[in-house]
C-alpha cells in the first residue's frame, strides 16, 4: 500500500510545486498558495484512498479547499470501503512569502498516516528544537540554549562554534539569537520555511545542526512526520497565551497546553508516508524548472515502514513528437 500511495503522493506534491512555481516572483502569496492548494486537491482526488484531511488550510468555515475534516481522494466520489483510510497533513506551500518573491527553500509538502498517526495540531504557534539523528536525545527543551548548543556539538564531534542554528528571523527570537550568538554557535536567519530547514537538520552534509525557536504547530507536526522517517528528533510545545487558544485546544482534544511532544508523540504512525517538492532552489532539493520542452521536478519521499528515502528527479516532457530528455 505504501510504496503505491507514496508514487501517488508524489504527483500530488510535484502538481502544487509546478502550479506555485508559475507564480514565482509575481509578489502574491495568496495567489502562490490559492494555485498550490487547488492543484494538490485536483490531483488528490485521483488518488485510491478514503482520505480525511487531519492538518490543512484551516477550519471549514475559514478555507474553500482542503479544510479540516475534508473527505479526499478517490473514495469521496465513491462507495466507501473500497479505498484504504488514511489520514492526511498539507502544507500546500510552505513558504508563500519565498515563492512570492523567489527566495530560496519554498516547498509543496503532504503527510500521510493510518488513521489516528497524526496529532490534531491547532493553528497555533508551538516552540521548537530539531536536531539530526546523531543528537537524539541530547537535547532538551527547557536547558539553556548553551547546554543544548554544547549537548549538539559533543555528538557531533566538534566545538559549538562550527554549529550552524537555523532561526526564523523575527522580533520574538531575539534572546534566542543571542542566546546562540553569546554560546559560540552560528546562526542562519531565515524569512520563512522551519518545516523545510527542520528536514535539513535531518540530512547530514546540509550544513543545518539545529533549528531553534517558535513558528506554526502545523508545520511541526509535517516536521515531524518527515522526522520520524530520516530518524531525527523534534521537541515541541504550544505557545497557549489567550483564553481562545485554550478553547480550540479543547475542541481539538487537547488537554494539557504545556505539554513537551517529541517526535512520536506529534507523529505516531506506523505507516507514515512523507512527500515535498521543491518550488524555489533550496539547500536541499531544487526548485521547478521549465525548459520549453517540458518541466523538472525534484522531490523527496520518504516511507517509514519500509525505511525508503527517496530523492526524485522527475521529467514531465511536453506531448510533442520532438522532445528531448537531458541529462543535467
Ligand atoms: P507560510 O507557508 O504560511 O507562508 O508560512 C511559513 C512559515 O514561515 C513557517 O515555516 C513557520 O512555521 C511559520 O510561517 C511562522 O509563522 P510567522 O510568519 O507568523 O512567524
Amino acid at each position: 500500500m505504501e510504496t503505491q500511495l507514496s508514487l501517488e503522493f508524489l504527483r500530488v506534491v510535484e502538481n502544487a510545486a509546478i502550479a506555485a512555481a508559475r507564480t514565482m516572483g509575481f509578489g502574491d502569496r495568496n495567489k502562490a498558495d490559492e494555485v498550490a492548494v487547488t492543484a494538490m486537491r485536483e490531483t488528490m482526488d485521483e488518488v485510491q484512498m478514503d482520505g480525511t484531511i487531519v492538518i490543512g488550510e484551516g477550519e471549514r468555515d475559514e478555507a474553500p479547499m482542503l479544510y479540516i475534516g475534508e473527505k479526499v481522494g478517490a473514495a469521496a466520489h465513491n462507495p466507501r470501503g473500497l479505498y484504504p483510510p488514511v489520514d492526511i497533513a498539507v502544507d500546500p506551500l510552505e513558504g508563500t512569502n519565498l515563492c512570492a518573491t523567489g527566495s530560496p527553500n519554498a516547498i509543496t509538502v503532504l503527510a500521510a498516516s493510518e488513521k489516528g498517526g497524526l496529532l490534531h495540531a491547532p493553528d497555533l504557534y508551538m516552540e521548537k528544537l530539531v536536531v539530526g539523528p546523531s543528537c537524539k536525545g541530547a537535547v532538551d527543551l527547557d536547558a539553556p540554549v548553551a547546554d543544548n548548543l554544547k549537548a549538539i556539538a559533543r555528538r557531533l564531534d566538534r566545538g559549538v562554534d562550527d554549529l550552524v542554528v537555523v532561526v526564523l528571523d523575527r522580533p520574538r527570537h531575539e534572546k534566542l539569537i543571542q542566546d546562540i550568538r553569546d554560546a559560540g554557535a552560528r546562526i542562519k536567519l531565515i524569512g520563512d520555511g522551519d518545516l523545510s530547514a527542520g528536514i535539513s537538520a535531518a540530512v547530514v552534509g546540509t550544513g543545518v545542526h539545529a533549528v531553534m525557536g517558535t513558528g506554526g504547530a502545523p508545520e511541526g507536526v509535517l516536521t515531524a512526520a518527515a522526522l520520524r522517517c530520516l530518524n531525527g528528533q523534534i521537541l515541541a510545545r504550544l505557545v497557549v497565551s489567550k483564553p481562545e487558544h485554550e478553547e480550540r485546544l479543547s475542541n481539538m482534544g487537547i488537554k494539557d497546553g504545556k505539554r513537551i511532544y517529541d517526535t512520536d508523540d506529534l507523529a505516531p504512525g506506523k505507516k507514515i508516508i512523507f512527500a515535498c517538492t521543491g518550488v524555489t532552489e533550496g539547500s536541499l532539493l531544487r526548485g521547478v524548472h521549465f525548459f520549453g520542452e517540458g518541466i523538472r521536478t525534484h522531490s523527496l519521499i520518504l516511507t517509514y515502514d519500509d525505511r525508503q528515502v527517496r530523492f526524485v528527479d522527475s521529467v514531465h516532457l511536453e506531448k510533442r513528437p520532438d522532445v528531448k530528455v537531458r541529462f543535467y
